[in-house]
């Protein structure tokens, strides 16, 4: 997939180890992984893209550390990111994610709840056995226990807004929480873990950059992405009045579309055809760029290996070129 893959067989094999729980409990939290079926039988495999873990690992080896020490601490964030999933769905009422059937829509919505409070807990269980020397183990549980709250803290302002006259800019405060936090939080606790905690600052910020590219992304994804590919359902944002980068642009633009986003069923076409009007696709691909140009900019003030700043320039042409 790009300059990180090579980081994820060791993601797997520790989230593989963490999810063995017994029983009903094991099922719920092995289902959204994509290690099992509803029934318990095998799943077809992790599906995630395990960005965050391996931006952790990445982050650590360029700046000279070890993955083992990274590697507790990338599988409590991929934990994190998934327990973020799984509740996601149910308030974003959407029934596929990575191609399969939501928690939710196989287990009922409390089972679902139930499921990501498991990945919750497992996430800070996990990140309670990292290896590192005190104080950074310290510090990096606090970094991990504050981005998931402001995480948490994205989620509420992005529910807040649904049909709501959000601009750009509120837009963007909303995404640096909801997305920006854990991408900014993989790169400081690569930072943490390779015994570099004065570039924890910096190296959140960059993450934050990389977060706003990829919810950017995500939104066009959400709009003109292909299913099959994202394996998650076309328009569901538009259906739901969700305030992405495209509408938000558009609507401070144009704003009578909002009448037609507020009965979004019956007017789609249209919709879709004012939201090209406005320039708001290549508005929404011109933000991507632009903080993935800063997130370079911020990546060039850290010492990273040479051939790490090579797997970077990779890495930030597939987020702009990704399909799924
Ligand atoms: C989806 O994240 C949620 C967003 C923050 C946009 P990913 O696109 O990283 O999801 P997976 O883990 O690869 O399925
Ligand atoms: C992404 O939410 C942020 C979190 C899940 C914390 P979205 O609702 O925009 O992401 P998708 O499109 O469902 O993956
Ligand atoms: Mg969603
Ligand atoms: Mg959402």
């Amino acid at each position: 997939m790009n300059a990180l893959t090579r980081y994820r067989p060791w993601v797997m094999e520790e989230l593989r180890r963490v999810a063995e729980l017994d029983g009903l409990l094991g099922v719920l939290v092995r289902y959204p992984l994509g290690l099992a079926e509803a029934d318990g039988s095998p799943g077809p495999g992790i599906g995630g893209k395990l960005l965050r873990p391996c931006l952790v690992l990445f982050a650590c080896e360029a700046l000279g550390g070890e993955i083992k020490r990274a590697l507790p601490l990338a599988a409590a964030l991929e934990l994190v990111h998934n327990f973020s999933l799984v509740h996601d769905d149910i308030q974003d009422g959407d029934e596929f994610r990575r191609g399969r059937p939501t928690a939710w829509k196989r287990f009922g919505v409390g089972q679902a709840i139930n499921a990501g409070d498991a990945l919750l807990v497992l996430a800070l269980q996990v990140a309670l056995a990292a290896d590192l020397p005190h104080p950074a183990r310290l510090r990096a549980q606090e970094a991990l226990l504050s981005t998931t709250l402001r995480m948490i803290e994205g989620q509420a302002l992005d529910l807040a807004g649904e049909g709501k006259a959000l601009g750009v800019e509120e837009y963007l405060a909303m995404a640096r929480k909801k997305t920006g936090a854990l991408l900014g939080c993989a790169l400081a606790l690569g930072a943490l873990s390779a015994g570099r905690p004065d570039l924890q600052t910096l190296s959140q910020e960059l993450g934050e950059e990389l977060g706003l590219a990829f919810q950017i992304k995500d939104d066009l994804l959400g709009i003109w992405g292909d299913p099959e590919k994202t394996g998650k359902p076309g328009g569901s944002d538009l259906l739901r009045n969700k305030r992405t980068f495209p509408v938000c642009f558009a609507l401070e633009r144009d704003p009578e579309l909002s009448s037609l986003l507020s009965a979004p069923k019956e007017h789609l076409d249209s919709i879709l055809r004012r939201l090209e009007e406005v320039g708001a696709r290549k508005g929404a691909e011109e933000e991507m760029r632009k903080h993935l140009s800063k997130a370079e900019r911020l990546a060039g003030e850290l010492p990273w290996a040479s051939w790490a700043r090579a797997a970077f320039q990779e890495l930030i042409t597939f987020l702009a070129a990704r399909e799924a």
